[in-house]
């Protein structure tokens, strides 16, 4: 009975310990939800705080740079850039707001199904009358390398497949390069210069170059190592470098 006693003492001694060390694990649980939080909204502020400064900033050195750019735009650039945060157009090419219309989306994709990507090039062509386009990717694209392997993605490979489409195209190339690396980088100067190539393939845009010099279509590659740009060198106003299938009548 005297041990039977015992073991019920210990049993309940046992069960107080093991519910104060659960209280102090949620306790220090929460603390560390609370702080991230803390942390999260002092980063939002923190963007806040800085588009201020930035505005005192250009208004020390412009001051009537808001009231000029609030009546219009007229940008003579179209950027079609990948999403990725490390590429801004604006930041990588010392530009202000209204320097350059953009559109960016993952791998710096054309595709002639994104109505997206279409409504932006036809306003920037039709309306804005852009005289440059510019197609940029860059070296270590995550979209480009993902194409390039054979892991699943989710949802996302039904858009990566327009860039393993790419890599059809070039396969006896890009299988020729041993290094991995050196193909990432091969394939998204190819990509580069295959989403250039469709934008060529555009009708209204070859609508445009019926009626004048304007807009060039070029492609560029950005390095994220050194932030340098390389011009591809493939500056297109016309259609005669497309397969004639894609050349529109007149
Ligand atoms: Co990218």
């Amino acid at each position: 009975m005297r041990c039977s006693l015992f073991l019920i003492n210990r049993f309940a001694q046992c069960l107080i310990i093991f519910r104060i060390r659960l209280e102090f694990l949620l306790i220090w649980f929460n603390l560390r939800h609370v702080e991230k939080n803390k942390t999260m909204s002092q980063s939002i502020k923190e963007l806040i705080a800085g588009n201020r400064a930035w505005v005192k900033e250009v208004t020390e050195s412009q001051p009537d740079f808001f009231k000029q750019l609030a009546e219009g735009q007229s940008p003579s650039f179209l950027w079609i850039g990948c999403s990725d945060s490390r590429v801004p157009a604006t930041e990588i090419t010392k530009t202000m707001p209204g320097a350059i219309f953009v559109q960016r989306n993952i791998a710096n994709m054309v595709v002639h199904t994104d109505v997206n990507l279409l409504s932006v090039v036809y306003y920037a062509v039709k309306v804005l009358k852009v005289k440059h386009i510019i197609v940029c990717g860059h070296y270590g694209c995550g979209g480009v390398l993902a194409a390039m392997s054979n892991k699943k993605f989710g949802f996302l490979d039904n858009w990566l497949m327009n860039i393993k489409d790419v890599y059809r195209h070039h396969e006896a190339e890009l299988d020729a390069i041993e290094d991995e690396t050196e193909r990432g980088d091969r394939f998204v100067e190819l990509n580069v210069l295959e989403q250039a190539q469709n934008l060529s393939k555009i009708s209204f845009l070859q609508e445009e170059w019926e009626n004048g010099e304007f807009p060039y279509v070029h492609g560029w590659v950005y390095s994220l190592k050194d932030g340098l740009i390389k011009d591809l060198k493939v500056s297109a106003n016309s259609n005669a470098e497309l397969d004639k299938i894609f050349q529109y009548d007149v």
